[in-house]
């Protein structure tokens, strides 16, 4: 199984603030933003490099560049927008494109109610969104996102339970997976364990 689980001491030290029901919307969003650098830099671990000739102050060097492989991030929404900064900061030319999906509360299936995605042929996708539960609602991303022409999306999440990740590897198999925690178990209501709660209600005070 292609997941990844973030391994760093300050990806554990976020994520305890993250879990914890006291901290606050505001500090909820910085926490996003930075779990959301760690894994942006560690997701883009493998995109291509070209060599290039520079002159530092002293002498000629053979150092590397990105090439100009435009990525494109995609945002579940709402959640999801807590992970785009991120992206957009370290990589400024990347295209960003929106799937909007919410799941029911009665039965935890996730419904789609808006899909804006640029150009996806040719080009490296990261759907992005917080929270792997059921993972209805990152099957059905990844299947919005590879209709659109993309090949091999990768899927980055904050928090991923079990079931979830079985349930991307049996619709999308071989998708990779970045996480930064990777849980227990769903609980009755599809809530991941011990998880965070809401990621959209206290991302946005909701
Ligand atoms: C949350 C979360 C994921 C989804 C995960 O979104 O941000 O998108 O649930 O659950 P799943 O794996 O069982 O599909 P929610 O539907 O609550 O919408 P929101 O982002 O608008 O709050
Ligand atoms: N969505 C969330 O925001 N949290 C969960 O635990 C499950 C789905």
């Amino acid at each position: 199984m292609p997941i990844h689980i973030l391994d760093h001491p300050l990806a554990a030290h976020i994520i305890t603030h993250l879990r914890d029901k006291t901290t606050k919307p505001a500090t909820f969003r910085t926490l996003s933003y930075q779990i959301g650098l760690l894994l942006a830099i560690e997701a883009t671990n493998g995109i291509e490099t070209v060599s290039k000739e520079i002159d530092t102050p002293l002498e000629r060097v053979q150092g590397r560049v990105l090439t100009h492989q435009p990525l494109v991030v995609v945002p579940i929404l709402r959640a999801g927008l807590g992970m785009v900064q991120p992206f957009t900061d370290i990589f400024p030319d990347v295209s960003v494109g929106y799937v909007g999906l919410e799941r029911d509360h009665e039965t935890a299936k996730a419904r789609t109610y808006y899909c804006k995605l640029p150009p996806l042929a040719g080009r490296q996708v990261f759907i992005v969104d917080p929270m792997l539960a059921t993972g209805g609602s990152a099957v059905s991303a990844l299947t919005a996102v590879k209709n659109a022409g993309a090949v091999n999306p990768t899927l980055v999440s904050i928090v991923s339970s079990p079931e979830g990740v079985a349930a991307v590897e049996k619709g999308h198999p071989g998708t990779v997976i970045h996480t930064a925690a990777l849980d227990r178990e769903l609980n009755a209501r599809k809530y991941i364990l011990p998880g965070l709660g809401d990621f959209g209600d206290r991302l946005y005070g909701t």
